[in-house]
């Protein structure tokens, strides 16, 4: 995708960190905003900074994980500017426990944001931007997690791992299809944002969490570290970002540190090793 002044762009968890960064960047492209996230009063805030005027601007209230809001997200962003160009599935939650212990209210709403909101994007956005004549693009946000198995997050492992497939899978079929959309995937490791409190946004409908102990209690505070160290930005994630959607290119894996662990993880497999455990 080479044009962004005019087209517009949805992106879901924009009231803060990495969603909150690739607004900034695609208002400062010139696109029209459709901004969505379950925090309204935070999004609000966040989208006055960008100092947009109200015509290229929509927030919408969402919640990712229910089909219904997602659809209602699309209704309303193809009704307000007429087409989506750019559609970044980016909203997630993270949840740091050990397997045993995750409940299945744990796993559903974990799925729900983490995976089942691309799910809904691919299936609500997409048929209507392949009947736009300027084409678009897709960029899920998965993480690392989905080209690993780090111990501690396996809810959060399973979501993620299943947006890369979907992506992956996205893209051949639309490949196949000689459709003139573009698919990219953000995969992250430790960037500093609010994911490491991801429980505040936690619907009622999936119960409390239960405080970590024990095992679960250091992994949990292992991963809020790793969060508040993470070296690159959020800003620096949507600059990967823009650069590879103008570049068409797939895979975005901006800690280039991390491919070390993806090789041992792929030599484990075609070895028929154990899972090699890095400290
Ligand atoms: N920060 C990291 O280290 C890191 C690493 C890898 C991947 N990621 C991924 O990046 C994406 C953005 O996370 P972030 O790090 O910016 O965290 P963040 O908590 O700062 O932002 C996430 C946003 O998603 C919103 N959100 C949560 N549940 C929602 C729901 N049900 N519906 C709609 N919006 C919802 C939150 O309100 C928040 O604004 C996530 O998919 C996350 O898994 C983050």
């Amino acid at each position: 995708m080479k044009q962004f002044r005019d087209r517009s762009a949805v992106i879901t968890g924009a009231a803060s960190g990495i969603g909150l960064e690739l607004a900034r960047r695609a208002a400062a492209e010139g696109m029209n905003l459709v901004l969505a996230d379950i925090e309204h009063d935070k999004l609000e805030a966040a989208a006055a900074t960008l100092n947009l005027p109200a015509a290229r601007l929509l927030l919408q209230k969402t919640d990712v994980s229910r089909e219904d809001e997602v659809a209602a997200l699309a209704d309303a962003a193809f009704a307000r500017f007429g087409g989506v160009h750019l559609l970044c599935n980016n909203a997630g939650v993270g949840l740091t426990r050990v397997s045993w212990e995750l409940t299945t209210a744990d796993w559903n709403w974990v799925l729900g944001v983490d995976l089942w909101s691309v799910i809904h994007g691919v299936q609500h956005f997409v048929p209507r931007m392949l009947k736009q004549a300027e084409g678009g693009h897709v960029v899920n946000t998965s993480s690392v997690a989905g080209l690993l198995s780090t111990p501690g997050m396996a809810a959060y492992n399973v979501a993620k791992h299943g947006v890369v497939t979907l992506s992956e899978t996205l893209y051949g079929e639309l490949l196949a299809a000689k459709a003139r959309i573009g698919v990219s995937l953000l995969c992250p490791a430790w960037v500093p944002t609010a994911i490491h409190e991801s429980g505040r946004n936690r619907q009622q409908r999936f119960g409390e969490v239960k405080p970590a102990e024990g095992l679960s209690a250091s992994y949990e505070q292992r991963m809020a570290s790793a969060v508040k160290s993470g070296r690159l930005t959020a800003a620096d994630m949507a600059n990967e970002v823009f650069a590879a959607v103008a570049e068409d290119r797939f895979y975005v894996i901006p800690h280039r540190k991390i491919n070390h662990a993806i090789q041992l993880r792929m030599d484990d497999i075609m070895q028929l090793r154990n899972p090699t455990q890095l400290a």
